[in-house]
């Protein structure tokens, strides 16, 4: 390679190292999506501290009581549940009435009524970036009705393979992250059975929306992810 195209493909690496992965690259938070280090309202640089904070500095009481340490504002919004609709559905676990848990963290930023920027000493500020407007496409559920869940995968549901004699055995593997049973939350579904929020080296696949089983095949099986619970 002469010179010249040796500098241009210096050039590409350079323009093809985003601050920030569109997609997870299974390196872990640096650089991951979720990295906001270098973002205009997180003053301090932090990466960790957006979500969860070592000690409580008069922190939000509600927050703390959510476990986890967790530091971000969580939304109020009443939400309408999948099985809540009155559209077609065959429900065969006993589903929550509105989500909890780790869910409801995830939505604190996803639902986009929460600011990214309220957390600890940003959480007495009214939130002044929302997802939508500084992260457009990865507002969840969509942006016309931030509470309607009716049209998102079943969240808070029981895996109940009994009931729902289409559904895999628990004690299945879930990709690299142990068993299905093992990314329930209290038995039931959440946004982290699917998704591994800290884009964890060896847990979620690279390439993909943080997902922790492959679901096309671009990047593996064609719903392999889909298939790992459902046998369909
Ligand atoms: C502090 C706010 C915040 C919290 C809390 C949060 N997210 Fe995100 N998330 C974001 C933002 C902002 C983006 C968009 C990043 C971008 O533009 O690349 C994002 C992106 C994503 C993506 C898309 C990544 C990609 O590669 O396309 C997924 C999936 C995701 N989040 C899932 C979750 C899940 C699951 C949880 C809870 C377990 C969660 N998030 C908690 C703010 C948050
Ligand atoms: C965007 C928000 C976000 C960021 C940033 C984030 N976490 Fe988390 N973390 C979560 C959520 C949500 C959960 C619960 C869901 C889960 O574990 O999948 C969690 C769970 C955890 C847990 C307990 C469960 C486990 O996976 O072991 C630990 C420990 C943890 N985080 C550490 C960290 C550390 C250390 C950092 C910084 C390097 C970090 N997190 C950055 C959102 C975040
Ligand atoms: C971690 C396991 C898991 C994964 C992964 C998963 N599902 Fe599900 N899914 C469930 C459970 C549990 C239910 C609720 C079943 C019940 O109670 O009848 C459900 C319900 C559904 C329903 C609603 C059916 C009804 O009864 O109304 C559809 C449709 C569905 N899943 C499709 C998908 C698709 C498509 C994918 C891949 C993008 C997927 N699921 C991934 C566990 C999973
Ligand atoms: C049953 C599995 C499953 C559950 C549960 C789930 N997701 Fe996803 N999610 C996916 C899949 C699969 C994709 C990739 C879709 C695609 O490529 O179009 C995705 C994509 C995303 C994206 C990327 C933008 C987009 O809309 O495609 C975000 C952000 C996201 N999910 C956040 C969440 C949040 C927040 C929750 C909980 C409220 C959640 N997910 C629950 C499977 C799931």
């Amino acid at each position: 390679m002469n010179r010249c195209l040796l500098g241009i493909a210096a050039l590409a690496l350079l323009i093809s190292a985003p601050m920030v992965l569109a997609n997870g690259d299974g390196g872990g938070v640096a650089g991951s999506p979720h990295d906001f280090s270098g973002e205009a309202w997180n003053h301090r640089g932090e990466l960790c501290r957006v979500c969860h904070i070592p000690h409580d500095h008069n922190r939000n009481v509600s927050l703390g009581a959510l476990g986890l340490l967790w530091d971000h504002q969580v939304s109020n919004v009443s939400y309408l549940m999948y099985a809540e609709d009155t559209h077609i559905e065959f429900i065969d676990g006993a589903a929550d009435a509105e989500p909890t848990g780790t869910t409801k963290m995830c939505l604190g930023c996803h639902d986009g009524t929460v600011g990214l920027d309220q957390f600890d000493n940003k959480a007495d500020v009214a939130g002044t970036v929302f997802i939508q407007d500084d992260h457009p496409g990865f507002q969840v559920p969509g942006a016309s009705l931030p509470g309607d869940l009716s049209n998102t995968h079943p969240l808070g549901v029981v895996y109940d393979a009994v009931a729902d004699g289409g559904l895999h055995p628990v004690t299945n593997a879930m990709g690299a992250s142990g068993t299905i049973d093992d990314v329930l939350e209290r038995g039931r579904i959440a946004c982290a059975s699917c998704h591994d929020v800290h884009d964890s080296p060896g847990e979620s696949v690279p390439s993909t929306h943080l997902l922790r089983v492959a679901n096309n095949t671009a990047t593996g099986t064609a719903s392999g992810l889909c298939l790992t619970c459902h046998d369909k």
